[in-house]
């Protein structure tokens, strides 16, 4: 039975960590660093320039995994990236990262866009192609610049958000690997998160600018949260005590805790890393899954729980032995 494992992590934040004053002074928010702090946990983000896109934090992101993986780009047999903020309408930021990487295996190369849950969504995917027999090493990555659909005059969401990526390279193996997936969504709750413009003969209609109603999110996300990894606990047949690491998408320090305390999960056994990079969509997990690693908290052989929850609503686990 071909089984999936990580073998590299990689992550990227572009340029110098802004904090809460600066931004705040920057763009002139009725706020403050102890309000953002306490309500969120976040001290600082890193946001990228306007010459800088999705793929190229996915390029940095994606030689780190590789490099971790021992292998060099052109073993990569599929591309998988996670955004919401990509490069172009089309094609997709997948394909350009292909490009950039100088992979010209004929490797597919697609986009996922599930919003905050992305990686957990294209790590799923990618785990599936693998199991399946038809690829063997796959390169997943979730990179954004939410910097570009920020409104800087809405204090309630833009002190949230930063930009970055990160990345896995996941290979076919004997043993496990990943464990249990599971992806959902309710479309129905597109309205708490969403970015409801669109282009249209070159103009935009509507507000391409992300719209949040943040106490529905957070009740949503806590929820959710709870319930998908009870799921993927259940179906590999194992319990939150058994769980040696919680790695949540990295949206705010309390739907964090909250997230914990639900599963039974003790705090020091949650990833935290809000705090230094704001939330970043799609590239939440694996920048705490990559960062947790190479300061050598997370180590092989340990079973990590990934999870996210995004905008759709979208929401999804991965349960894995690293
Ligand atoms: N600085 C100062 N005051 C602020 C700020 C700010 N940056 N933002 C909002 N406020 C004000 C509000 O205007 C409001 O003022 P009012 O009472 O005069 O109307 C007051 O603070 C309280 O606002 P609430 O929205 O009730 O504050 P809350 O405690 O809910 O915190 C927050 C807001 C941080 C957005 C919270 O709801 C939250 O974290 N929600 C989850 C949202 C999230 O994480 N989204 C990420 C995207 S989704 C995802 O990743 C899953």
């Amino acid at each position: 039975m071909i089984h999936t494992r990580i073998s590299g992590t990689g992550s990227y934040l572009p340029g110098e960590p802004i904090s809460n004053d600066t931004l705040i002074a920057a763009h002139k928010l009725d706020s403050s660093n102890d309000w953002i702090i306490e309500r969120t946990g976040i001290r600082q983000r890193h946001l990228a320039p306007v010459n800088v896109a999705s793929s190229d934090l996915a390029l940095e992101a994606s030689r780190r995994a590789i490099e971790a993986a021992g292998i060099s780009a052109a073993d990569i047999d599929l591309v998988v990236v996670a955004t919401s903020t990509p490069d172009y309408i089309f094609p997709s930021t997948a394909a350009l990262l292909q490009h950039k990487l100088g992979i010209t295996n004929g490797a597919p190369a697609f986009d996922v866009q599930a919003v905050c849950s992305g990686f957990v969504y294209a790590l799923s995917i990618a785990d599936k192609f693998i199991r399946s027999g038809s690829h063997k090493r796959a390169l997943v990555v979730g990179a954004e610049v939410f910097s570009r659909i920020l409104d800087w005059k809405d204090r309630g969401t833009c002190v949230l958000f930063g930009d970055g990526a990160g990345a896995v390279v996941l290979e076919a193996c004997d043993a496990p690997g990943i464990l249990a997936t599971a992806l959902h969504a309710d479309g129905s709750h597109h309205g708490i998160l969403s970015v409801p413009g669109h282009v249209c003969g070159g103009t935009v209609i509507g507000d391409p600018l992300l719209r949040m109603d943040g106490q529905a999110v957070f009740k949503f996300a806590v929820r959710v949260l709870a319930e998908v990894a009870h799921e993927v606990l259940d179906a590999a047949k194992l319990t939150a005590e058994q769980i040696d690491w919680l790695i949540p998408h990295q949206a705010n320090v309390r739907i964090l805790a909250a997230t914990a305390k639900k599963l039974g999960i003790p705090a020091e056994k949650c990833i935290v890393t809000v705090e230094n990079h704001g939330n970043t969509s799609a590239a939440s997990i694996p920048l705490a899954l990559d960062e947790s690693v190479r300061a050598g908290r997370v180590k092989r052989g340990q079973t990590l729980l990934l999870e996210g929850v995004g905008g759709g609503f979208t929401w999804g686990a991965a349960l894995l032995k690293f």
